[in-house]
């Protein structure tokens, strides 16, 4: 099998923790490095979640500090993490490695990436869409190296944060901004469908009898999710892990391709992601959106990755 190179930029974080594994389970993927950016907690904790994660479980994959702020503005404010605590990994701790990150920053190591890989490199973003907006505009020539984005984020309808925004986007709406009229093709896996995305109490009884201690790390997470859903918090939806399951088998959800831009300015709709779901709208599309999700595959899909765990070696 060809391994497509990507590179998964994220906010470690408790579906993004999960999202990682399902990935460097998954042979389909070349992960050439794991970059950070600041998002649902603090960059000093995204990157440590990750870094840590990713050498616990034995990969040396490369780990790439980002952003520890949006492009534009000064700072995320969050009103308390009940999603994914404090920390961002809920009640998980991880030994603390002694290995470094990579020696240069997530914009840099993208663009090395994307030279290295010729065209090939495709970009999986699980959090703000800060590194990448960054990485655009640092390096004009990067468009034409990028096969594809396919990332969590924004929705046709609703939102997390706001009535009409969803985390990601909201975050750091101008990053998403000038990501979406970058040329590159997208695919957006929108909060309508990641909500959707929901495992249950049974997926991850399924999950731990896998006994590795990947299946394990997975299925206390799970068990975070399950219990602040129980206190009147959010599910366990997989928001980032489909968009990974999307990136290797779009088949998992139904898209259209739209216009699609993001509300900057608006005093309510900050960071609403507008889909031009409407032939009045000229412009041309420029972003696939995901609008319905096949639940038994993404779920087959999954735990299947999970279950490749027990064959490491094949995947190192
Ligand atoms: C997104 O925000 C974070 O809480 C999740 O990791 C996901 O990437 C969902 O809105
Ligand atoms: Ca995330």
């Amino acid at each position: 099998m060809i391994k497509r190179p990507v590179i998964i930029d994220c906010d470690t974080g408790t579906d993004d923790a999960i999202a990682l594994i399902a990935a460097l389970y998954s042979p389909e993927l070349d992960i050439r490095a794991f970059t950070t950016v600041v998002g649902n907690v603090a960059l000093k904790y995204t990157s440590r979640n990750t870094l840590n994660l990713v050498r616990h479980l034995g990969f040396d994959t490369k780990v790439a500090v980002g952003a520890p702020k949006p492009v534009l503005r000064e700072e995320i404010i969050y009103s308390g993490n009940k999603t994914h605590g404090d920390t961002g990994l809920g009640s998980l701790v991880l030994p603390e490695t002694d290995k470094p990150f990579y020696e240069k920053t997530a914009v840099e190591t993208i663009y090395e990436e994307a030279v290295t890989c010729g065209g090939e490199l495709e970009l999986i973003p699980i959090g703000p869409l800060t590194n990448i907006a960054l990485a655009v505009m640092a390096h004009p020539d990067l468009k034409e190296m990028i096969k594809q984005i396919v990332f969590m984020g924004g929705a046709k309808y609703g939102g997390n944060i706001t009535t009409t925004s969803e985390f990601n986007i909201w975050a750091d709406p101008e990053a998403a901004r000038i990501v979406f009229a970058s040329g590159i093709p997208l695919t957006m896996v929108g909060l309508d469908v990641t909500r959707k995305a929901a495992l249950s109490s049974q997926d991850t009884a399924e999950i731990r009898a896998m006994g590795t201690k990947d299946a394990v790390i997975v299925a206390d997470i799970l068990d975070f999710m399950l219990d602040r859903h129980a206190k009147g918090g959010e599910d366990a939806l997989m928001h980032d892990a489909l968009t990974v399951g999307v990136c290797i088998n779009p088949s998992l959800v139904k898209m259209t391709k739209y216009y699609v831009d993001c509300e900057c300015s608006g005093k309510y709709t900050s960071g609403h992601t507008m889909v031009a779901a409407t032939k009045l709208f000229r412009n041309e599309p420029n972003c696939f959106v995901a609008e319905e999700l096949d639940l038994t595959a993404f779920k087959a899909w999954i735990k299947g990755a999970i279950a490749n765990s027990a064959k490491k070696p094949r995947f190192l």
